[in-house]
């Protein structure tokens, strides 16, 4: 499969914001108690970026501010018509304390595809990496140093327009708000369960599926709920001609008995990063990788005929996690689980957290 390239913007004036400090702030003593066990999305930081965007204005009135609500006009667009994408990527210290993050420039164009596909404004990709260094220069205290700890980014966008026509609005913002990390799952690597949606797709052809809009996951909560309701951690999703797509919040990928990788290829699937990325690694490794059509079909006989010898989910918030459960309504299947996944995952956990070179030049420094 062809691997995803780099296209960063050239000849833009970088942004210039204007910085109002969060006079309420938390102290020391109370972040570095979040930072113990931040668990995943529930606290914050204390400050937030907020870009403005206009028909006639484009981007304008960059601001770092107080991490706060937003003021909203009951018809803003995005609260009728959801027109709204977002963006998640995250922020490691390393051992001497220097703060990075992990190809930024891959997140910014893929906020580039969604913004297209939703008709909102693209913002340039240095703007987007700019974003997040303005954020951490304010915030880094907030990233914290414990083992598989990061600080979680999550830019968006969406429009603000007080408007009731159905149209894409002419007044967009653009924020970044950051959320210390602990592991996705309660049980961090262990093997997750997987609740197959029979009954509901995440997204149809032509439609949004490969952009990161909220839509996407609105359309995967009650799946979600269903997998909960028969104790399983996450949802699967087959498109319309019962091919595998992805989890409600991950990419998939299979490992066939000759080392062979392959991950599901097809228009409506959210192009993760992080299995952009797990598949280079493998790839230099030396096994063959291949993104194309994988039919359940295919799924649960390779796992009874032993030919797929490790399944497992791949995103940013859950790193690599190994899949233990295929449970559907009317079956229960045991995935096998290898070394493969856990040894691609600590490859790529050491290149974010400084512990391992850097071959693809993937990080980025964020502060200083
Ligand atoms: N698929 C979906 C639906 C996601 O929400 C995510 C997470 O962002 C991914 C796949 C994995 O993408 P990435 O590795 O870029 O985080
Ligand atoms: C991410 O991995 O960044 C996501 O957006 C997925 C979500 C499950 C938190």
């Amino acid at each position: 499969m062809t691997l995803i390239d780099s296209d960063p913007d050239t000849g833009l004036a970088p942004l210039e914001f204007t910085v109002s400090r969060n006079l309420n702030a938390k102290s020391a003593a109370q972040r570095d108690e979040i930072l113990v066990n931040p668990g995943f999305g529930t606290s914050f930081t204390d400050h937030m970026v907020d870009i403005c965007w206009s028909v006639g204005g484009g981007w304008h009135r960059p601001r770092v501010q107080p991490y706060g609500p937003l003021s909203l006009d009951p018809a803003a667009a995005v609260l009728h018509y959801g027109q709204e994408i977002f963006e998640g990527i995250k922020a490691y210290r390393h051992a001497d304390g220097s703060i990075h993050t992990f190809r930024p420039d891959q997140n910014g164009r893929r906020l580039q595809r969604s913004a297209r596909r939703l008709a909102l404004p693209e913002l340039p990709v240095s703007y987007f990496v700019q974003s997040l260094r303005e954020l951490v220069a304010i915030d880094g205290a907030w990233v914290p140093s414990g083992e598989d700890q990061s600080l979680y980014l999550r830019p968006f966008m969406f429009a603000k327009e007080a408007f009731l026509g159905v149209r894409p609005a002419h007044k967009v913002g653009y924020y970044v708000i950051a959320s210390p990390a602990g592991a996705y799952f309660k049980g961090g690597v262990q093997p997750v369960s997987i609740w197959l949606s029979e009954d509901y797709a995440r997204a149809g052809k032509g439609g949004t599926g490969a952009a990161k809009t909220g839509g996407n996951y609105a359309a995967s909560l009650l799946p979600q709920s269903e997998a909960y309701e028969n104790e399983c951690d996450q949802v699967v999703f087959l498109d319309q001609d019962g091919n595998v797509e992805e989890l409600g919040g991950m990419n998939v990928v299979f490992v066939y008995k000759d080392g062979t990788i392959v991950t599901p290829a097809s228009p409506s699937i959210l192009e993760g990063i992080t299995r952009d990325s797990i598949l280079q690694l493998a790839a230099d490794r030396g096994h063959k990788v291949e993104g194309r059509a994988v039919s359940l079909g295919e799924w649960r006989d390779g796992v009874a005929s032993g030919d797929i010898v490790e399944v497992f989910a791949c995103g940013t918030a859950a790193v690599v996690t190994p899949i233990g459960v295929l449970k559907g309504k009317d079956f229960i299947d045991e995935q096998p689980t290898g070394e493969l996944a856990l040894s691609l995952r600590e490859e790529l956990t050491d290149i974010q957290y400084g512990r391992r070179e850097d071959k693809h030049g993937w990080l980025v420094r964020l502060d200083g």
